[in-house]
């Protein structure tokens, strides 16, 4: 990562040293500080690392805390960060009462290294593995587990991957905001689990975490350029971020850097999403700006709220820095052919039973574990036509590959981007295209609702070569 160079007396109260860059991926500074991973190999090209996923006291903010699970005792769990093409070692070890495994959210590794069902074996209580790939493409990645994946995660198990290239902006902080949400019951313990509103809505609750603590205030510079990396790790809640008088820049999303750096003024994050932006603080000295979650209805009646407060941005009574020129930036996506390539077409639905309530989903009117994987050869192009049967909001993701937004509803697509996590509106077709390399295995894909993962709306790729 590149700083613009910052003369002493110009830091953040709580920073190091006047010399040294503010923030790093870890956080804003000690008012919302993350837990970074120690990488203890002397290799340049390895991080290696030891996860333990244990149960810990969360305090989200002061004077509250919940019975939580964490990776290392942290949440998040400590950012991964690596240069494209190291190799990442997670010895992992498994100190809750259940079964578990990591997931590596977006990362293009081997099949048996991913973490999911069928991947491997679940780690049992007081269980080991050992994970090991290398780390192929720049971007925002997530790690999480991929068993009783509702609980696991709403009560902490998640952290966060920045793998960089070596053209990189020059900003003047960089952080990453993982967003959550916690669902609590009037004692303030976490509410019950399941049900049929929750199995069916998604858990959406409404108290906002970010970076592990609920509306943290951070304090930022006027003038000062900062880079959010932001993943939505809640459960069910889709993220309209919108930060009152600003524009973001948006330089990528999962699948790494957009073409050129697009302005937005409001960002939409699917659960299991990421964005990478630029925010450059416009707000006078001395006063403050607040990141909000605005309403976005998920269909059924889902996401409607008032907006949430997220982050408060209070800006410091230093002289504003000397805005930075706009950011300069291409990058080549080039379009899949697609001529002659026969969709395979996927369908989402779900049923509710009129007597009990209880809800259904279904892959091609198949329910997980019960499903007929799709197949899929390695080095064919794939175009896949996700048709969402019914009302609500499915946020689609393929494990290991990413892929292109080919046309929605029979519309092409504007922008060109690749990604591994999309939304699927209510009633709508979307086309999407990929050409899996060479990693022949069982691929899972799913709804990112994690309820609805539980409920098995997830199938199977069965990638051969
Ligand atoms: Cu974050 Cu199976 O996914
Ligand atoms: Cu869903």
């Amino acid at each position: 990562m590149r700083y613009r160079a910052i003369t002493t007396g110009v830091m953040l109260a709580l920073a190091a040293c006047a010399s040294e860059p503010r923030v790093g991926a870890d956080g804003w500074g000690a008012s919302a500080p993350l837990a970074t991973a120690v990488d203890a190999n002397p290799d340049s090209h390895v991080v290696e690392l030891t996860l333990v996923a244990a149960p810990m006291r969360w305090t989200f903010a002061e004077g509250r805390s919940l019975d939580g699970l964490a990776y290392n005792g942290s949440v998040p769990g400590p950012v991964i960060e690596a240069h494209v093409g190291d190799t990442l070692v997670v010895h992992f070890r498994n100190d809750l009462t259940e079964d578990t495994t990591i997931h590596w959210h977006g990362i293009r590794l081997p099949n048996d290294m991913d973490g999911a069902p069928h991947s491997q074996a679940p780690v049992p209580p007081g269980g080991t593995f050992e994970y090991r790939f290398t780390l192929p493409d720049e971007g925002t990645f997530w790690y999480h587990p991929h068993a009783n994946e509702p609980e696991q995660m709403e009560r902490g198990l998640y952290g966060a991957i920045v793998v960089r290239g070596d053209d990189q902006p020059v900003v003047d902080t960089e952080t990453l905001v993982v967003l959550d949400d916690l669902s609590l019951a009037a004692d303030g313990t976490l509410a019950p689990f399941g049900g049929p509103l929750e199995m069916h809505g998604g858990r959406e609750g409404s108290t906002p975490i970010v970076n592990g603590l609920t509306t943290p205030t951070v304090r930022v510079r006027s003038g000062e350029r900062q880079r959010w990396r932001i993943v939505n790790a809640g459960s069910a809640r889709i993220y309209r971020l919108a930060l009152p008088g600003y524009a973001f820049t948006v330089l990528g999303s999962d699948g790494g850097a957009w073409a050129a750096p697009t302005s937005m003024d409001e960002l939409y994050l699917a659960p299991g999403d990421r964005m990478d932006v630029v925010v450059d603080v416009t707000t006078a000295p001395g006063q403050s700006v607040t990141l909000t979650a605005e309403p976005y209805e998920r269909g059924h009646g889902q996401g409607v709220f008032a907006p949430i407060e997220l982050v408060h941005l209070s800006v410091t009574a230093d002289a504003p820095l000397a805005p930075l020129a706009p950011i300069v930036r291409s990058h080549l996506i080039e379009a899949i052919d697609t001529a002659g390539v026969t969709p395979t077409q996927i369908t989402f639905n779900e049923s509710i039973d009129p007597m009990t309530g209880a809800v259904s989903f279904f892959v091609n009117d198949q329910t997980y574990p019960d499903v007929t994987p799709i197949p899929a050869t390695v080095d064919a192009t794939q175009v896949w036509e996700l048709v969402n049967m019914s009302g609500m909001i499915h946020p689609f993701h393929l494990h290991g590959f990413f892929f292109q937004v080919v046309s929605r509803n029979g519309v092409p697509e504007a922008s060109r981007t690749w990604e591994d996590t999309i939304e699927l509106h209510g009633m709508e077709h979307v086309q999407i295209a990929f050409r899996p390399d060479d990693r022949a295995g069982m691929w899972m894909f799913h709804c990112h609702i994690l309820e609805h993962v539980a409920g098995g709306m997830m199938g199977v790729m069965d990638l051969s070569r």
